[in-house]
């Protein structure tokens, strides 16, 4: 059950749980009932329920956040100049819903911008809200308060080897055939238990956040795609970063969350794969039976 943390002050989060709670249910119902869906691009969708719950955000957001900021991917702009600064992505996995496939949710972050912060400089994250209407799950997050997956506290996992973990990945709707994901998607499915591309960047976030996934990466994500799961991960004990380890920026178009323990790995691949070297072989099944009687597993 869709609850929060007993006994923890969530100043921004509380409230914002229950508007995602709001715009969860009225996605769900347009779900059920279906939607027409109309085309951004060639293949970046959005249909009357990513306009109506956005809608829904903005005015529940203004009712009990006046003056904050809101920045929504439906087009919402509303004084983004100040303070605090809401990102609302009110269906993220559009493309899911759209065909019937039930992994979708809707995401709330809010980042906080010192006056004196130059437009290209982040702010830091001090909420995330992320509601999966399917399964009722609510994940929250605030800064310094820990995160949670309805009401308990989650961290993220503590697999060490990239070989025993399982990763998520998305790739993008916009110039897709520009984007060399497939290269590391194939990489690291080899490299790994696999890696998974359920459709919302959001939900990849949470997942590592909560240990479903060990790891997640992407390309070209913008900030109401990843500010509340990226604070999500940060709090569940985890790390998020550019491909090269450096820090995440909210338009860095790089996205790289991982359980700590697996960072160096992975940015060591990818760098590697950025500047065209020898990978490293992958191991045969006896070399990886032998590194794991070695730690004695
Ligand atoms: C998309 C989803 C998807 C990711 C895309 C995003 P949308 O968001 O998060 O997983 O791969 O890059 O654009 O359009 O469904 O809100
Ligand atoms: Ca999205
Ligand atoms: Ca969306």
């Amino acid at each position: 059950m869709s609850e929060l943390p007993a006994g923890v002050v969530l100043e921004f989060a509380r409230p914002a749980s229950t508007i995602a709670l709001e715009a969860g249910a009225l996605i769900r119902d347009f779900y059920h009932r279906g939607v027409a869906t109309e085309y951004k691009t060639d293949v970046d969708l959005v249909t009357e329920a990513d306009r109506t719950s956005e809608k829904l955000i903005v005015e529940r957001l203004n009712e009990t956040f006046p003056g904050f900021g809101i920045y929504g991917e439906e087009g919402t702009r509303h004084h983004i100049e100040r303070e605090y600064r809401w990102y609302v992505d009110p269906l993220d996995g559009t493309t899911n819903f759209a065909h019937g496939f039930p992994v979708f949710c809707v995401s709330l972050g809010l980042e906080y911008r010192p006056a004196g912060l130059a437009a290209n400089e982040d702010g830091s994250l001090v909420a995330g809200v992320v509601y999966d209407p399917m399964r009722d799950e609510l994940f929250v997050a605030e800064k310094g308060k820990g995160a949670y997956l309805n009401g308990k506290k989650i961290f993220v996992s503590s697999t060490d080897d990239l070989a025993e973990c399982l990763l998520a990945t998305g790739f993008p709707s916009r110039s897709r055939h520009q984007n060399p994901n497939i290269y590391f998607y194939q990489e690291i499915t080899l490299r790994s238990h696999g890696v998974r591309r359920a459709g919302s960047a959001a939900l990849d976030l949470a997942y590592t956040a909560c240990g479903r996934f060990d790891g997640y990466w992407e390309f070209n994500l913008n900030p109401w795609d990843t500010s509340a799961g990226a604070l999500l991960v940060l709090e569940a004990g985890g790390t998020m970063t550019a491909f090269d380890g450096s820090p995440f920026q909210l338009d860095s178009r790089e996205v790289l969350a991982t359980n700590g323990r697996i960072e160096r790995e992975v940015t060591r691949l990818f760098q590697n794969m950025f500047a065209g070297r020898e990978l490293e072989p992958i191991p045969t099944p006896e070399e990886f039976a032998a590194k794991r009687a070695a730690r004695g597993r």
